[in-house]
């Protein structure tokens, strides 16, 4: 109301003075699939998801570089198999994977976080999962 009633005095202005607000809101906005990753993933794939996290050195095999997973695979994003290695559920407990395995990770995350809440585990697991590869693939070089 307080809006409507600036603009029919401020005319023009106010258009310009709304659209800013907009987006202003717009950029605010949380992204999902990066928060996850720079919490998650960074610390090994770096910010940028080239492979330059801070523990590198610590690892046996060096991280990927996840820019350039379409353009290995002839401009494709792989997404079934990246599901896979990200959930990690064919992995042996015992293997010698310097990846972790984020399916159990993010089933105990649901249980802490729901407690006694009927949920569905392996919606909220899917769901993080899917929401990464969606930032991944907005990481791809062409
Ligand atoms: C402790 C370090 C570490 C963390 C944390 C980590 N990764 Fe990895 N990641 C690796 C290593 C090392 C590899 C290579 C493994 C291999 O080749 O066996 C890898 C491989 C991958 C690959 C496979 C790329 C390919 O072409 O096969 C993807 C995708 C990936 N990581 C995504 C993620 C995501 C998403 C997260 C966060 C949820 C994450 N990683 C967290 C170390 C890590």
């Amino acid at each position: 109301m307080k809006i409507a009633l600036k603009c029919l005095i401020a005319g023009a202005g106010c258009v310009a003075l709304v659209g800013t607000a907009f987006a202003q809101a717009k950029a605010e906005r949380v992204d999902f699939g990066k928060r996850e990753f720079d919490s998650n993933c960074a610390s090994c794939h770096g910010v940028s998801g080239k492979g330059s996290g801070p523990v590198v050195e610590l690892l046996r095999k060096s991280p990927p570089d996840l820019t350039l997973l379409a353009k290995k695979n002839g401009g494709v994003f792989p997404m079934a198999r990246l599901y896979e290695v990200i959930d990690g559920a064919d992995v042996p407990t015992h293997g010698t994977r310097d990846m972790p395995v984020w399916g159990r990770d993010y089933k105990i995350k649901a249980a802490e976080y729901y407690m006694e809440a009927p949920y569905d585990s392996d919606a909220y697991v899917r769901a993080r999962i899917l929401a990464l590869l969606e930032y991944i693939n907005r990481l791809q070089v062409k």
